[in-house]
C-alpha cells in the first residue's frame, strides 16, 4: 500500500473522507494525520479512527515559513508518507517544502480552478454572479492554488445562496471528489476526474 499522510487546519471532514476510503482493494492506507493547530477538530476524529496523529505549530515560527517548515516535514518523512493530502490545510507552503513531495503532494480547493484561488471562495463565486460553482483537487506546485488539475466537481449556484449555504452543497461534492481523485492518483492514473 501507498502510505498516505493527511495535513488538516480544522474540522476535518475532507481528511475522514479520505481515511474512511482507504480500505479494502485501496491501493493506499493513512499513516498519519497532521495539524499546524492541536485544537483542530480533526486530530480526534483521526485518533478515534486509530491513525497516528502529530501537530506542529505554526504560531512560534512567526514570520519564518522556511523554519516552520522544517518542523513540519519531519512527522511526514518519520511516517514514510509516499502521498501527502492537504485537506483544509490553512498555511501557504514555500518551494522548499512543495519541491520535497514533488508530483506526490493533493490539494482540495473549494473553487473551479483557475478561478478564485486563495480565500473567501464562496463569497467571490456569489459576488460575481456565477451560475455554477464547486470544488478542484490538483498537484501542489510552489504556486497557491495553481498546479495540474485532477479533477473537479460542479455544483449550481441557487436563488437566495448565502456563502454558507454555497460552502455546504460544495463540500459535499469535495467528499466525493477528494477519495475518487487520490485512489485513481495511488494507483498512478493522473487523467482528471470530472464528476457531475
Ligand atoms: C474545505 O472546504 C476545503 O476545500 C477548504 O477548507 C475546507 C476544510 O474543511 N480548503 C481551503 O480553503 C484551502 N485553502 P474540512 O476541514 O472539513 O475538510
Amino acid at each position: 500500500h501507498k502510505r498516505v499522510a493527511i495535513l488538516i487546519s480544522g474540522g476535518g471532514s475532507n481528511m475522514v473522507a479520505l481515511v474512511d476510503s482507504m480500505s479494502g482493494d485501496h491501493p493506499a492506507r493513512p499513516c498519519l494525520v497532521l495539524s499546524n493547530d492541536a485544537g483542530a477538530g480533526g486530530l480526534e476524529k483521526a485518533r478515534a479512527r486509530g491513525i497516528a496523529t502529530a501537530v506542529v505549530d505554526h504560531r512560534p515560527f512567526a514570520g519564518d515559513r522556511p523554519a516552520f517548515e522544517a518542523e513540519l516535514v519531519k512527522p511526514i518523512l518519520e511516517a514514510g508518507a509516499d502521498i501527502v493530502c492537504l485537506a483544509g490545510f490553512m498555511r501557504v507552503l514555500t518551494d522548499g517544502f512543495v519541491s520535497q513531495f514533488q508530483g506526490r503532494m493533493l490539494n482540495i480547493h473549494p473553487s473551479l480552478l483557475p478561478k478564485y484561488k486563495g480565500l473567501h471562495t464562496h463569497a467571490r463565486a456569489l459576488e460575481a454572479g456565477d451560475a455554477e460553482h464547486g470544488c478542484s483537487v490538483h498537484e501542489v506546485t510552489a504556486r497557491l492554488d495553481d498546479g495540474p488539475i485532477l479533477g473537479q466537481a460542479r455544483v449550481p449556484v441557487l436563488p437566495g445562496d448565502t456563502p454558507d449555504a454555497l460552502a455546504a452543497r460544495v463540500l459535499v461534492q469535495e467528499h466525493r471528489l477528494y477519495p475518487a481523485v487520490l485512489r485513481k492518483f495511488a494507483a498512478g492514473d493522473r487523467t482528471p476526474i470530472i464528476l457531475t
